[in-house]
């Protein structure tokens, strides 16, 4: 069985992609920090018939990770992965404090980086291959209160762009998704975003992005 790699797999937008993944038949590995929801999508996807296994990392951490994905992906055919990982510190710019920048890129963009780097070599020995970057319609254009956050949404782009120059012709294609608000866990406690509940259902973003699967592009404004 081929495996996907979703990380931030326990809430939100990760844990529709994983479960539609699941459901297509792949054995997905669903990463993240808070083991409890990752567990939790576990189970929903063994009741259901799929296959699954849950590993507890932060996708900050280059050093731990590398280990963690050396003993969890041993004898796995990887065949995807999924950075869907995400913080969001929202606000003036003048009232962001310097931890807050610094998860936006720890997080966002480093996280981003750092697991393509340590699974690409798993990539490469499969022939046809997915690496999927989670950005936002924030990666496209920049908006108020949104400063860092869509710096380092540019920043993954910047990435995904290079990588599917520097890959081309290879097996692996790479994904930039662009998407508009989600009624996610995201929001939770948030200033910037009082009522989520008017944005899109992540299970919608998650089918048409699982659907667009090697597309290089995929844009999914916010309906009105
Ligand atoms: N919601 C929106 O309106 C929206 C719009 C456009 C794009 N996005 C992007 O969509 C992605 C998913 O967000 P979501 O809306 O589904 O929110 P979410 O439910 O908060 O999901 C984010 C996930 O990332 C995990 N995560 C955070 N930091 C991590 C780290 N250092 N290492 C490993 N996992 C980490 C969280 O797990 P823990 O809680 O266990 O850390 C959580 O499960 C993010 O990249 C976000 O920027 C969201």
């Amino acid at each position: 069985m081929d495996s996907f790699i979703v990380t931030g797999a326990g809430s939100g937008l990760g844990r529709e992609i994983a479960l539609l993944l699941a459901k297509e038949g792949w054995d997905v590995l669903l990463a993240g920090r808070t083991l409890d929801k990752l567990l939790l999508v576990k189970e929903e996807i063994k009741a259901s018939g799929g296959s699954a296994a849950a590993l507890q990392l932060d996708v900050a951490n280059p050093e731990s990770l590398q280990e963690k994905l050396e003993r969890a992906l041993e004898g796995k055919n990887v065949r995807g992965l999924v950075n869907n990982a995400g913080v969001g510190h929202f606000g003036p710019f003048r009232k962001m404090d310097n931890a807050q920048i610094f998860e936006l890129f720890q997080v966002n963009a480093l996280g981003t980086i750092y697991m393509t780097k340590a699974v690409l070599p798993y990539l490469q020995q499969a022939e046809s291959c997915y690496v999927v970057n989670i950005i936002s319609t924030a990666g496209l254009r920049g908006k108020a209160n949104e400063s860092v956050y869509a710096a380092s949404k540019f920043a993954v782009r910047g990435f995904t762009e290079s990588l599917q120059k520097e890959y081309e012709g290879s097996g692996i294609k790479f994904t930039a998704a662009y998407m508009g608000g989600m009624d996610t866990p995201f929001w939770e406690g948030s200033e910037h975003v009082a009522d989520s509940s008017k944005f899109m259902l992540p299970l919608d973003v998650a089918r048409r992005i699982v659907e667009g699967l090697g597309e290089k592009e995929i844009i999914i404004e916010r309906q009105k």
